[in-house]
């Protein structure tokens, strides 16, 4: 149960106050008073056809070509990657994917028992392309997985340059290549960057709208020629279909136009809190503290201080004592990496309560290191 005290600067989704609440209600009720007979049967196992049709036209727009029948709706990008994986993959195979790297991602592949083989990322370049070559010559990998937009945690965007050549390299040696883009249109710029499924249409494209307008719709989807049959059938298999109404008043959003209105605006806030945040850590913060200068998303990604002595999860104990929560690094790992990391998220919204929790963080991490003589 979530408790209103404790002031929360881990989780990397909308605060509560950037949540486009009445607009999101004002779309259900559209829908339910236009179509709510039929959206109360079962929907398409697929997913809502309008949904895709309006994906479809909105990943054209972003040069990703794709059929509204490749697209398959998912509850949200965790279950894209699940369905995903589970199609590539056999229990015992091996999936190279980035590091640090997304939590929720590590407990995919636990638990369809893949092997996780985690490839060195760089906080601006992105996956390691020697290692990831390396790894593909030495295992039989079955698939990798990537972020390019908005990396969890890092908040980084890979070059288009990159992307070409990360694209090349999984073709070359016949490796799926799943492009996680949640946080795609949660990006700083003013136009949206490149992904790499712009760079071939063997690329498996998973996102939702979970980031970018509320978690709670669970509205995902997978763009794929190739599996959009196969991910069906395992998807109607396990629960039929996704409730038509939510995907009804997502695509009610998107052909309004009131989703890219939405967004323009989100951007901004995210952006501000996001130098709010970075400027909060540089004020409260240690000498020796080092952390990502995101350039999308709602998150950074921190190095303890070499003389702290406390790891991240230490860190994580003591401040949930004050009521500040934050996510300590070892569960960005399979193997107990990033001990003396923490992820920090603003979460769009900037105010003075978090500014404290940042303070009361920075002392707790100034305490625990040695007096200078
Ligand atoms: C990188 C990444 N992928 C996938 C997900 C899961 O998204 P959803 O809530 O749409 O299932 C998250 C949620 O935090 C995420 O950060």
């Amino acid at each position: 149960m979530k408790k209103p005290q404790i002031i929360n600067l881990g989780a990397a989704v909308p605060d509560e106050r950037i949540l486009p609440r009445l607009m999101i209600q004002k779309a259900f009720q559209n829908v339910i008073a236009s179509k709510g007979k039929e959206l109360l049967s079962y929907e398409d196992g697929s997913g809502n056809h309008e949904l895709r049709r309006l994906l479809a036209k909105r990943m054209a727009l972003m040069n990703c070509p794709v059929a509204p029948d490749d697209i398959v709706i998912t509850d949200g990008c965790q279950q894209a990657l699940y369905l995903t994986l589970k199609k590539l993959t056999q229990p015992g195979d091996s999936v190279a994917i980035e590091s640090p790297a997304y939590y929720g991602l590590l407990q995919i592949l636990d638990g369809l028992q893949l092997k996780v083989v985690e490839i060195p990322t760089h906080a601006r370049e992105g996956i390691s392309l020697d290692a990831l070559k390396l790894a593909f010559e030495h295992w039989p990998i079955k698939a990798c997985i990537v972020i390019s937009i908005g990396s969890n945690p890092q908040g980084f965007i890979t070059s288009e340059k990159h992307q070409r050549a990360l694209v090349d390299l999984c073709e070359e040696h016949s490796v799926p290549l799943i492009e996680d883009d949640i946080y795609g249109d949660l990006h700083f710029s003013a136009q949206r960057p490149s992904v790499c499924r712009q760079f071939s249409e063997k690329v498996i494209y998973c996102s939702s709208f979970s980031k970018a307008l509320a978690a709670g719709l669970r509205v995902g989807w997978v763009a794929s020629r190739q599996l959009a049959k196969e991910i069906t059938s395992e998807k109607v298999t396990m629960h039929l279909a996704s409730p038509g109404i939510t995907q009804s008043a997502v695509a009610h959003l998107l052909e309004e136009g009131k989703y890219e209105k939405h967004i323009r605006k989100q951007r901004l806030q995210i952006a501000n809190a996001m130098r709010a945040l970075l400027q909060s850590i540089n004020t409260h913060f240690p000498e020796g503290i080092e952390y990502t200068h995101p350039v999308a998303g709602y998150v950074t990604w921190l190095k303890l201080p070499d003389e702290c002595q406390l790891t991240g999860t230490e860190l994580f104990h003591q401040a949930i004592k004050q009521n500040v929560s934050i996510v300590p690094g070892i569960l960005f790992s399979s193997s107990n990496k990033y001990e003396n990391y923490i992820r920090l998220s603003s979460s769009g919204y900037w105010d003075d309560k978090k500014e404290n929790a940042v303070k009361v963080l920075g002392e707790i991490i100034k305490n625990s290191m040695p007096v200078k003589a």
